[in-house]
């Protein structure tokens, strides 16, 4: 695998590749299988798989929470070269922001709702650095999972605003056996935490085979109670949305999706379910 910190380093790599078809898998690194399935999906539809590693400060809107930030480097490049990726992408801050950027995207209703209400200016740090990578890389064709819902949609609609060429490519969400969803953030969970998070995937799975379009008022409610109910979990939210604009789902839903966000100890977790 070819590793590269700078800008003008992969830029000069990439395009010394001709018409080579580049699929692209940001990250902020600490990666689990979660992350290695969008590679191993990039990797059977591309000539050439860029990873990037970047754990980006301005998505971060709790200062510990950045520090926190797990980044086992080693490891990582460890994992990328045996699922075979290309190319890492791992620089450092200064090569990608100058200074204290204030610039941003609005990218309206979408970004201030559910993760957008409870991590203010979250997406506008997630769409400056996407923007900025997609500008690097290039890509073809850009992985991204199902795990963050919210932030497929807010790319994908970053994306089209700005006429930016590139195929979004959305993966399913990968899970350990018990149903929990892989998240860089679960090596945070203690035992009983980790027993006690498993509350959420349960909760979604009931809503979705309790689905009725008429009671979707109720089956919410009923979920942030089941969710509260759980030692040690502090529930944010729980929506049952239509899938394209993530507002309260209605009969007339194309997509609808079940979300959900809650503190797990000192951990935040979010989930969520496909349900039409
Ligand atoms: P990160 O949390 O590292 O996630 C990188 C990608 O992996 C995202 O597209 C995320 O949806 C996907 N992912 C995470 N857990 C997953 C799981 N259990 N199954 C499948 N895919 C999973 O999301 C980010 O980084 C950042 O916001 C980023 C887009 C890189 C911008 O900084």
């Amino acid at each position: 695998m070819k590793i590269f910190t700078t800008r003008q380093a992969i830029h000069q790599y990439l395009s010394a590749q001709g018409n080579a078809v580049i699929g692209f898998v940001p990250t902020m690194g600490a990666l689990h299988n979660g992350h290695l399935s969008l590679i191993t999906q990039a990797k059977a539809a591309n000539d050439i798989t860029v990873c990037s590693i970047f754990v980006n400060p301005t998505q971060f809107n709790d200062p510990k929470d950045l520090e926190k930030y797990p980044r086992p480097i080693k490891d990582d490049i460890e994992k990328l070269e045996a699922v075979g990726c290309d190319v890492l992408f791992n620089p450092p801050v200064s090569e990608i922001y100058d200074g204290n950027e204030q610039w941003h995207l609005d990218i309206g209703p979408l970004e201030q709702q559910l993760e957008g209400e409870f991590r203010p200016g979250h997406y506008q740090g997630v769409t400056q650095v996407v923007y900025k990578l997609l500008d690097i890389v290039k890509p073809a064709n850009l992985y991204m999972g199902q795990k963050d819902y919210q932030q497929f949609l807010i790319v994908s609609r970053m994306v089209k605003l700005l006429n930016i060429p590139v195929n979004m490519v959305m993966c399913a969400i990968e899970r350990d056996a018990d149903g929990l969803a892989m998240s860089s953030r679960n090596i945070h969970l203690s035992a009983d935490d980790r027993r006690h998070a498993l509350i959420l995937s349960k909760v979604l799975n009931r809503v979705k085979n309790e689905f009725d379009v008429n009671n979707i008022g109720q089956l919410q409610d009923d979920a942030m109670r089941a969710l509260a109910a759980e030692e040690g979990v502090v529930p944010e939210y729980f929506r049952i949305a239509n899938g394209e604009t993530l507002v309260e789902a209605d009969a007339s839903s194309k997509t609808i999706v079940a979300l959900t966000a809650a503190r797990v100890g000192k951990t935040r977790l979010i989930d969520n379910v496909l349900i039409k």
